[in-house]
């Protein structure tokens, strides 16, 4: 095993019926600005119960957070921040309004120019204090609820922001508010889960057992619930196994102590920015084909996969890896989710400007080797196709 630090400040309050509760998690005298998405949250009533549980503490608003929120929106809430002095951030939505709200944070904490915030990577960014956040989770995906991340779009890019003042000090993970959702983000919310467990997963071995079961665990309770909760949205026992997956596969825990890769991600990122394609879809898309083509270097992790979440042993490694993929990928569809990219129109005359796009943006050695040049991208590109 690596060595590591695990630090995990977000105190998560599961379960139905708990945005009363806001009352005692929302200091009495905070001034709150409250942030939200395009409208889901107005339509079925969320924002409408959070408002009532804040009582007589003066509430701002700022809604029409983008899917892949972008800097120039938030920096409009930045504004409001300042205006109103704000000294508390509720999110209430998905990914993107969490991670938008957790930039509104740091931007409105920082001195200088908050593009500068957008330049870190993976690196946590210069802001020495921050607002506390708490998050009302409606889309159980992205994990933002309970770690220090964010993905900020801006000008074609989509750029990840870290911080330790990003934890949220609350989350609240009712599964019953996430009933409303249409299928396609239910099964985005599914593979997005999947394939974060993977990039800390189906790397090499260091012989974390905890992480390697614990992510097999993971993988296994999505294949049994995943099909379900999409099809049967208000079973609330398998809507509750996906929020808690959610949560659990991108808060530090698996990731501690072992090799991560992320080239699904970050490859995943460009689709998203060029072509608009969900999220979740992109990982869809490109996850069997990085295996494809990476089968060799992965090749341990890649048996132990087949092995233990989909329980295939027979025939030579080859073989098994195969199947591996095979029903990996058969799983993603069943979910609903088109798993080609010339499915979204994308051939290989594009594949040139996808691969401009990773270089402009620096992604010329992932993995968790850190060899996955451009080159071996085009061939993962190809290779979805
Ligand atoms: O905007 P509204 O009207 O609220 O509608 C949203 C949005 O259109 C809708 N929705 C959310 N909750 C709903 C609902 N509709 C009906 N009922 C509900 N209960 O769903 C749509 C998608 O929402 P979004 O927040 O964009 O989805 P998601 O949670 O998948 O977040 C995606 C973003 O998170 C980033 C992605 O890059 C992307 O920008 N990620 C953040 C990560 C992190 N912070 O750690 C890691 C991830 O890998 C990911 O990169
Ligand atoms: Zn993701």
């Amino acid at each position: 095993m690596l060595n590591f630090d695990f630090y995990n400040p977000t105190h998560i309050v599961f379960g139905k019926d708990r945005l009363n509760e806001l009352d005692e998690l929302v200091p009495k005298d905070a001034r709150v600005l409250i942030t939200y998405g395009g409208g889901s949250v107005k339509k079925f009533g969320t924002l409408e119960k959070v408002s009532q549980a804040l009582g007589n503490r003066p509430i701002f608003e700022f809604g029409d957070i983008e899917p892949n929120p972008k800097f120039n929106t938030l920096m409009k809430a930045v504004d409001i921040v300042k205006k109103e002095n704000i000294d508390f951030l509720l999110a209430v939505g998905g990914g993107s309004v969490m991670d938008g709200t957790k930039f509104i944070n740091l931007a409105s904490n920082y001195e200088g120019d908050a593009k500068d915030l957008l330049t870190h990577g993976f690196n946590p960014v210069p802001v020495k204090k921050a607002f506390p956040i708490g998050t009302v989770v409606t889309l159980p995906a992205t994990g933002s609820e309970m770690n220090n991340g964010g993905v900020i779009s801006y000008e074609g890019g989509k750029f990840p922001i870290f911080s330790p003042l990003s934890f949220p000090k609350f989350s609240i993970l009712d599964p019953e508010l996430t009933y409303t959702l249409p299928s396609k983000q239910v099964a985005n919310g599914v593979v997005d889960t999947f394939i974060h467990t993977v990039e800390q997963y189906v790397t090499y071995s260091v012989d974390a057992r905890f992480q390697d079961r614990t992510s097999e665990g993971i993988l296994q309770t999505l294949v049994e619930i995943g099909k379900t909760t999409i099809d049967n949205p208000e079973d609330y026992n398998a809507r509750a196994n996906l929020v808690w997956c959610a949560t659990m596969a991108l808060n530090g825990l698996i990731g501690a102590g072992v090799p991560q890769d992320w080239e699904t991600h970050m490859i995943g990122h460009e689709l998203t920015a060029m072509f608009g394609l969900d999220h979740g879809l992109t990982l869809a898309i490109l996850q069997p084909a990085v295996w494809k083509v990476r089968r060799e270097q992965k090749k341990a992790k890649l048996i132990q996969y087949a092995q233990r979440v989909w329980g295939i042993a027979d025939g030579s490694d080859e073989k098994i890896i195969d199947q591996a993929i095979d029903r990996t990928e058969t799983f993603f569809q069943s979910l609903g989710l088109k798993t080609r990219l010339t499915d979204h129109g994308i051939d290989e005359t594009k594949i040139p400007d996808i691969i401009r796009a990773l270089e402009k943006h620096g992604m010329t050695a992932l993995s968790e080797t850190g060899d996955v040049t451009l080159e071996v991208s085009a061939q993962i590109l190809k290779e979805a196709l």
